[in-house]
């Protein structure tokens, strides 16, 4: 099978554990589990739960149970920071994956609801994995949510949103070091929590959870320069998402200070070095998943 093969067989698995966990639309809340749905199921790479379970197979993790709760809460949390991130008083962005985002269809009020659930739901799904784990696996559950936890929050993915926002409309340049913070927290830390959750789950060493750590910082920035880039090479066609709304937003990113080209060299260097951190084969699926990152067109 060509790695494109394999990707798309990886991503549809994904797909099924992830609807296993989505609630059932019913009730008088059910407009708003709609919605939630709604984001969820509209696709999307799949990327944060793909690395959880690459990198748990990687660290030696055989059984995959208690994997999957948090594979699919993981992905709750960054659907649910999409959701937020396209309303009118965020990005203000009417396309996501393929699709009318959630407020333009459901209204602004189910959208922020919507978001909410997500991530509330997001931690009742995580805390399934108790019911099916044995008492010894406890210990790394509890690390796991710590770090699902922390890193979605305002000392992660929150926090760097924070700074996105107010970096918008403004006279004077970023510093290099602000700029670094939007990118390693609001895109890197929901990637360091994929890849230290995976570990921890298979039971990796502290070692070698925070080299895990400091390879999803790398390719997390990277990710995001990508993104950023792609905002202003890409077509609304492919990537499911209009381009040029951080122009239109007056927004400060990697590009816009230091160019496309010096742009698309950081997105390599930091790949390599996470490549070179983990220490991974060229013949790995993990390899060829942080490479095509860096070409990626969607
Ligand atoms: C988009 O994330 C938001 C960023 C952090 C750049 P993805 O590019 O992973 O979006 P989906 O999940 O594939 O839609
Ligand atoms: C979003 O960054 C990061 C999030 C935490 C959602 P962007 O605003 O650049 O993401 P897109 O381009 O809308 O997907
Ligand atoms: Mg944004
Ligand atoms: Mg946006
Ligand atoms: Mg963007």
């Amino acid at each position: 099978m060509s790695f494109n093969e394999v990707l798309t067989s990886k991503a549809e698995n994904i797909e099924e554990i992830i609807r296993q966990y989505l609630p059932k639309e019913e009730g008088f809340q059910k407009t708003v589990l709609q919605a939630m749905n709604y984001s969820i199921l509209a696709g999307g790479k799949r990327l944060r739960p793909m690395l959880m379970q690459e990198v748990f197979a990687s660290c030696g993790g055989a059984d995959e149970e208690i994997l999957k709760p948090f594979m699919a809460a993981l992905e709750m949390i960054h659907t649910y920071s999409l959701v937020h991130d396209d309303l009118p008083a965020m990005d203000n962005d009417e396309y996501r994956r393929g699709r009318k985002t959630t407020h333009a269809v459901y209204g602004e009020d189910m959208a922020i609801l919507a978001g909410d659930g997500l991530l509330n739901y997001a931690f009742e799904t995580a805390l399934r994995a108790f019911d099916i784990a044995d008492a010894g696996e406890y210990p790394r559950i509890v690390r796991a949510l710590e770090v699902l936890a922390n890193k979605a929050g305002i000392y992660g993915m929150i926090g760097g949103q924070v700074c996105d926002v107010e970096s918008e409309n403004q006279q004077e340049e970023i510093s290099a070091g602000k700029l670094l913070f939007i990118h390693e927290h609001k895109t890197a830390a929901l990637i360091e929590a994929a890849m230290m959750i995976g570990g921890i789950l298979a039971g990796a060493d502290e070692k070698r959870i925070s080299a895990l750590e400091q390879a999803a910082s790398d390719i997390g920035i990277a990710f995001q320069i990508q993104d950023d880039i792609l905002d202003v090479t890409g077509s609304q066609e492919v990537l499911g998402k209009p381009i040029g709304s951080d122009e239109r937003n007056h927004k400060q990113t990697y590009v816009s200070i230091y160019g496309l080209q010096q742009s698309a060299k950081d997105v390599d260097r930091l790949s390599r070095e996470a490549i070179s951190l983990m220490e991974l084969q060229e013949d790995s699926f993990l390899f060829q998943l942080i490479t095509w990152l860096i070409h990626r067109e969607k």
